[in-house]
């Protein structure tokens, strides 16, 4: 009896004890939870005074990763936009979300008046790219420097990419590389096309900066480069065997390449090649000064991946879309057959004729808009502010997020069909069409970029026909927009 009373208290006693343990853990857990949950929150969210407008709606999920798991499982899905769509379906349809991407706490602007006031605002919103970026692209490039710096060197590098006078003289290089690269890939017949535009829209920026000469030169130059370009969106993590490391150490061989062609010209006293370094070589501002040599060498490194990333996956996309809808097609061979009639055979491009491709540039603006290459761009908060009625803290983030106004419904009815004949009739208005950016930090090589895209397009689509060996192929989201199988065609002459 003595002894089944002991078991029995100390039956009790171990329950109890476990009971305790049981409920403590749970309580931990909770409490854990509760913090992980919040804890961004708790760090970022300012407490706001009377009558201060509210944050936007939202949150800013898990403690240091915030909502990053879920950005990155819409972009590696096949449906992105279930990103701001699950926001919408949560917080209602509004101009900003508050949300956590990046390390950093973020305003997400989805509408084009929110993400206007945003980029016409250079003096509160700073560019804000993550350290990694920064780094990468070097402290004296255009991504980092701010106000009369960064006012000076767009101004002095614009003269060699905008306007008539500096398109002119591209026009032939570019139109010769085009050819020589569409006998090459008809003689391969079968090709990843994401991997030979790579190498021909980098043919052509390094050709356009520093007259660089194409070929083997140009290809591992290329490759110094995509191992930069790789540690760009990676975490700052300089450890042998990450992405950021390796990216570092790319960075120094074309540092070097770039500062061994400074010095050839300085030391030939042969600064101008008629193109872009030759300027910038020469360039002195107002006051007289010349730019310094890293001003150069970042500048040259931000054009270089800013000049051919984009315009590869911009020209991949449209041949996509019009070897998917064959009467685009057709007009659009239409179009440039009565352009190539018009002049005497053999007589190269001339700028009246890229600006009278109207057909060829609604093609190319409704595959920039479906595309997105550019999603989405970052800016910094400098000064607490007020945007369409919410309050953006300053220390915030904000992720202009173009992509969303472009598949906005209301803004483009059938947002994900390929309709260019809807650009005939519809002016979108500041903010609704943003592939280039928007305000003083969009594209500087847009008409640079819109050229080479036409002068390519309009010879690829005259003279050849090619077809994907895997029209239903996946698409990768990151970093850019692509079908897995890099694009494999089937290419030849028509
Ligand atoms: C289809 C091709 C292209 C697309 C979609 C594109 C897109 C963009 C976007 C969205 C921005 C704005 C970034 C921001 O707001 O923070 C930008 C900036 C920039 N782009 Fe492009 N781009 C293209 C081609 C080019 C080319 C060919 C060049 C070089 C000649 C270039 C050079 C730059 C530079 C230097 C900036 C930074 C401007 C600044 O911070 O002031 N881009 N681009």
């Amino acid at each position: 009896m003595g002894l089944t009373k002991g078991l029995l208290c100390n039956m009790l006693e171990i329950s109890s004890t476990a009971g305790w343990i049981s409920t403590s853990i749970s309580v931990l857990l909770v409490t854990l939870v509760v913090v992980l949950r919040n804890w961004n929150w708790w760090s970022y969210a300012p407490s706001l005074q009377k009558g201060q407008a509210p944050l936007p709606p939202g949150d800013m999920g898990w403690a240091v990763v915030g909502h990053m798991l879920d950005f990155l499982r819409a972009f590696k899905s096949q449906e992105p936009d279930t990103f701001i769509g699950n926001m919408i379906k949560r917080w209602g349809r509004v101009p900003l979300y508050t949300t956590h991407l990046f390390g950093q706490p973020t305003a997400l602007a989805t509408t084009a008046e929110s993400i206007k006031q945003v980029c016409m605002n250079g003096t509160v919103f700073k560019s804000g790219w993550p350290k990694a970026t920064r780094t990468v692209l070097g402290r004296k490039s255009f991504s980092v420097l701010e106000g009369d710096e960064h006012r000076r060197l767009r101004r002095l590098t614009a003269q060699g990419l905008q306007g008539q006078e500096a398109l002119k003289a591209y026009i032939p290089r570019v139109e010769e590389l085009v050819k020589a690269k569409l006998t090459n890939w008809e003689a391969l017949g079968q090709f990843k096309l994401v991997e030979k535009l790579q190498q021909f829209t980098f043919e052509v920026i390094t050709y356009v900066f520093m007259s660089y000469p194409g070929g083997p030169q140009a290809q591992e130059l290329l490759h110094d480069f995509e191992l930069m370009v790789h540690g760009l969106r990676a975490m700052a993590i300089n450890i042998p065997g990450f992405a950021y490391y390796k990216s570092l150490k790319a960075r120094k061989e074309v540092l070097k390449k770039i500062q061994a062609i400074l010095d050839e010209r300085r030391a030939t006293k042969t600064a101008n090649h008629g193109d872009v370094l030759g300027s910038l070589l020469e360039m002195q501002d107002e006051n007289g000064s010349h730019l310094t040599d890293e001003e150069i060498i970042d500048t040259m490194l931000v054009f270089l991946i800013a000049g051919h990333q984009s315009s590869t996956f911009s020209i991949m996309w449209a041949m996509i879309f019009l070897q998917r809808h064959p009467e685009a097609l057709k007009a659009c061979r239409e179009e440039q057959l009565r352009i190539r009639e018009a002049r005497d055979p053999g007589e190269p491009l001339a700028y009246a004729d890229f600006r009278s491709m109207n057909f060829l540039n609604d093609v190319i603006d409704e595959t920039l808009r479906i595309v997105n290459v550019s999603p989405f761009v970052f800016r910094r908060v400098t000064e607490t502010t007020q945007i369409e009625g919410f309050t953006v803290p300053k220390g915030w983030f904000v992720e202009n997020w173009f992509r969303a106004v472009h598949t906005d419904p209301e803004v483009y009815p059938e947002p994900y069909a390929f309709k260019p004949e809807r650009w005939k009739t519809f002016r979108p208005k500041a903010g609704q069409f943003s592939p280039f950016g928007l305000g003083n930090r969009s594209c500087i090589g847009i008409e640079l970029a819109k050229m080479e895209m036409s002068i390519f397009l309009h010879l690829v689509i005259l003279d050849y026909r090619w077809e994907p060996i895997h029209p239903n192929a996946p698409v990768r989201y990151l970093p850019h927009p692509q079908p897995v199988d890099g694009c494999l065609i089937n290419f030849s002459r028509l």
